[in-house]
């Protein structure tokens, strides 16, 4: 079966970009990008290429060559879903607010909104795709939905789990580790299953194309979200352990690192990590536990998301209690807000959450972000709902100039690893600083013999 038109539900940081290197690497395959947020469609379709809603390093170059050749950006949704031989559903799972499973479970109201309207609009056979992440045996819900309007249409449900990573979406999309997809074990399951193979072998090697049955491909995504977010909390438990023994958490890392069995990579200690998924995925895996009864396999995962808060909690707490145990009304300046470097996204961002426990301590905070503006820090602090929106506004300013942002000064906290920090002019920020000048480095970005010969009193994480 032979793909020609493909719909994505959701323009979002997984829809967008997956979507516009499909379109880039697929010429002959028309893509057709929807969502109902009509301001970000808009900026997809932006006249001026930068100015489409995602940051990402290589995206707008993609963007530039496929729109208006065969991407497009749309609100018209039911247009796009009658049109297309393939769906992929690519709409936000955030974390339940409410009822059942509040605070644990994945909300799958937009999910559904989803495959209702799909089961409402389509004429022809389907392919629907799962994009967005999914808590096991979500196709289950799906089908059955789509399967019971009686008119007569087909569908097959395929999982196709994203794991780009933010900032370096491009380059994932462009040289994946793997590209799973799970489907059924039918003859029309397997259909469907090559139709998508046969799209990603435009550009993906074969033997890197990795096929399951669907609960295997949904669980997948879960699990691999949980071990990565594992081993940032295992390493971030021992930089406490690092601090109380002159052990350097840098060292630990490189050393247990260079063991072919355990990898150099996600070792890197830090303020903990932030980002709309790690959290969200594994508490809905805790949450999948449970709910078969695996109260043990639930709390070891659990464990991961108590190290991680626990991590944010105690720099803020580092940052009073190095300064005489009072911040009230003392200016601290945050380097960074995104959730990690070269991304505009600040979904869940440690730095919301460090910057909520200084203003309960009255300081005042002043942010620099090179891709984050005021209102994005404002609605993020207002979300927590900890206080009224003046006295966020009071507590906290935005500036387009770091060195405006740390001058007068108390402290320096570096929330994000933006590469340009590590190249300004520490001296002359230095010199409009309140002595003793602290930097707390949460990222261990910046050079300490050189801040530490300058004067300022450096404090990293796990040294
Ligand atoms: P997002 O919030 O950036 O985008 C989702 C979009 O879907 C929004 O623009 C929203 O308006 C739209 N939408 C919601 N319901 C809709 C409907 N009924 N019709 C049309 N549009 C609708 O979310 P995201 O970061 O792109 O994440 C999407 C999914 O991908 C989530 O399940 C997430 O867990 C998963 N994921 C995200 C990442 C990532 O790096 N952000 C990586 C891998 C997987
Ligand atoms: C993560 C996964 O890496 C992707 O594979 C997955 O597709 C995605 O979640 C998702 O499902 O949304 P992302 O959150 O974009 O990607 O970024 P990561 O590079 O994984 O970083 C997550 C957080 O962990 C960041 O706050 C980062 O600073 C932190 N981190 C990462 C560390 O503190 N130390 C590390 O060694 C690595």
């Amino acid at each position: 079966m032979k793909i020609t038109k493909i719909c994505c539900i959701g323009a979002g940081y997984v829809g967008g970009p997956t979507m516009a290197v499909i379109a880039q690497k697929c010429p002959h395959i028309q893509v057709t990008v929807v969502d109902l947020n009509e301001e970000r469609i808009a900026k997809w379709n932006d006249p001026n290429v930068d100015n489409i809603p995602i940051y990402e390093p290589g995206l707008s170059e993609v963007v530039k060559e496929a729109r208006g050749r065969n991407l497009f950006f749309s609100t018209e949704v039911d247009k796009a879903i009658e049109e297309a031989e393939m769906i992929f559903i690519s709409v936000n799972t955030p974390t339940k607010t409410y009822g059942s499973g509040k605070g644990l479970a994945a909300d799958l109201k937009y999910i559904e909104l989803c495959a209702r309207q799909i089961a409402r609009v389509a004429k022809t056979d389907k392919i629907v795709v799962e994009k967005s992440t999914l808590p096991v045996r979500t196709a289950e819900a799906i089908k059955s939905i789509l399967q019971n309007t009686g008119n007569g249409v087909k569908y097959q449900i395929l999982s196709n789990p994203e794991f780009l990573a933010e900032g370096t979406a491009v380059e994932d999309l462009f040289e994946p580790d793997r590209v799973l997809i799970g489907g059924e074990s039918t003859p029309e399951g397997d259909t469907a299953i090559q139709a998508l193979v046969e799209i990603y072998s435009n550009w993906v090697p074969k033997e890197r194309i990795l096929t399951t049955n669907v609960w295997s491909s949904e669980l997948s995504k879960l699990v691999a979200n949980a071990f990565l977010a594992q081993r940032v909390s295992s390493i971030n438990a021992i930089s406490e352990l690092c601090e109380k023994t002159g052990a350097d958490v840098n060292e630990v890392s490189r050393a247990i690192g260079m063991d072919s069995r355990i990898g150099p990579k996600f070792l890197k200690s830090s303020v903990g990590f932030g980002g709309s998924c790690f959290q969200k995925d594994i508490l809905n895996l805790v949450y999948i536990a449970k709910s078969y009864g695996l109260n043990e396999v639930a709390d070891y995962w659990e464990q991961v998301i108590i190290m991680n808060d626990h991590q944010k909690s105690r720099f803020a707490k580092k940052i009073v209690a190095t300064l005489y145990n009072t911040v009230a009304d003392k200016k601290i300046a945050f380097l960074g807000w995104a959730f990690k470097k070269d991304t505009n996204d600040t979904r869940e961002s440690a730095a919301i959450y460090v910057a909520n426990d200084l203003l309960f301590e009255q300081a005042k905070l002043a942010v620099y972000d090179p891709k984050v503006n005021n209102e994005q820090v404002m609605s993020d602090l207002n979300y927590l709902n900890s206080r009224s929106k003046e006295e966020n506004e009071k507590g906290i300013t935005s500036f387009e100039d770091p060195y405006q942002a740390c001058k007068g000064a108390h402290a320096i906290a570096v929330l994000t690893e933006w590469d340009e920090f590590k190249t300004y002019d520490w001296e002359k920020i230095y010199t409009q600083m309140n002595k003793p000048a602290f930097v707390f480095d949460g990222r261990n970005l910046l050079n300490k013999e050189m801040l530490t010969k300058i004067g300022f009193k450096y404090q990293a994480i796990g040294s």
